[in-house]
């Protein structure tokens, strides 16, 4: 399949947000891309349902919603509630991993399962029969702007092969730190979906950010 975009709403100006997210609607971008955290599992908090509602009421795209939150389950309802079509999960956070991917399921979104830097690809092998997406964190999940880990690459060729050699339907999504420096690099090594915050949203002209991550080049 071609390869997907997902503008990370992290990186956007929060005091224009509405112009950001229908800069997003215009744009060749596929998803919306929303990072939800808690303080807890991240150092840091980003935003929540009142600002989601509004994305989801402008937004034209599919929401992409990764939850950095502990205790997730809490929530699941609730972020359907709010327009998340995909809603992801951190495996690290996740006692029952394939109870809360089979709740996202029941609600009616679609399921992912995010891995932080440090967890190897190995240990998904018993959710991938279950899940729609795994999200490589390619930066310790918080913040935009970090430095891409450069084993990432090395991750989601080992997640494609075996997503490939199992015969399952599951997308591989890339977060943190992706730029048009390495997209290319990144689809190439099995990668489906590419998130970019500040490549996209600090750039001169974010239209054609998103085009050129869509071309790569
Ligand atoms: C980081 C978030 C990312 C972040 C990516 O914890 O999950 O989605 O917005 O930002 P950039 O692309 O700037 O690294
Ligand atoms: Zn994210």
């Amino acid at each position: 399949m071609d390869h997907l975009i997902a503008p990370s709403l992290l990186a956007a100006d929060f005091g224009n947000l509405e112009k950001e997210v229908r800069m997003v609607n215009s744009s060749q971008a596929d998803w919306i891309h929303c990072d939800i955290m808690d303080g807890v599992f991240v150092p840091n908090i980003s935003f929540g349902f009142p600002v989601l509602e509004k994305v989801n009421k402008i937004a034209e795209k599919p929401l992409d919603v990764h939850l950095m939150i502990t205790d997730p389950d809490r929530f699941l309802s609730r972020f359907r509630d709010h327009g998340a079509a995909m809603l992801t999960v951190q495996y690290e956070a996740c006692i029952h991993l394939h109870r809360t991917v089979s709740e996202i399921h029941n609600l009616g979104m679609k399921a992912g399962v995010a891995v932080n830097p440090h967890t190897p690809v190995a240990l998904l092998e018993n959710i991938l029969p279950f899940t729609d997406m795994i999200l490589i964190m390619s930066v310790n999940p918080g913040f935009g702007g970090q430095k891409f880990i450069e084993e990432s690459y090395k991750k989601i060729s080992v997640l494609r092969k075996m997503i490939d050699s199992g015969g399952y339907s599951v997308m591989i999504e890339v977060d943190g730190g992706v730029d048009v420096s390495n997209a290319g690099k990144l689809t190439g090594s099995g990668a489906d979906v590419l998130v970019a915050g500040n490549s996209v949203f600090g750039a001169k002209d974010p239209l054609e950010a998103i085009s050129r991550l869509k071309r790569l080049y």
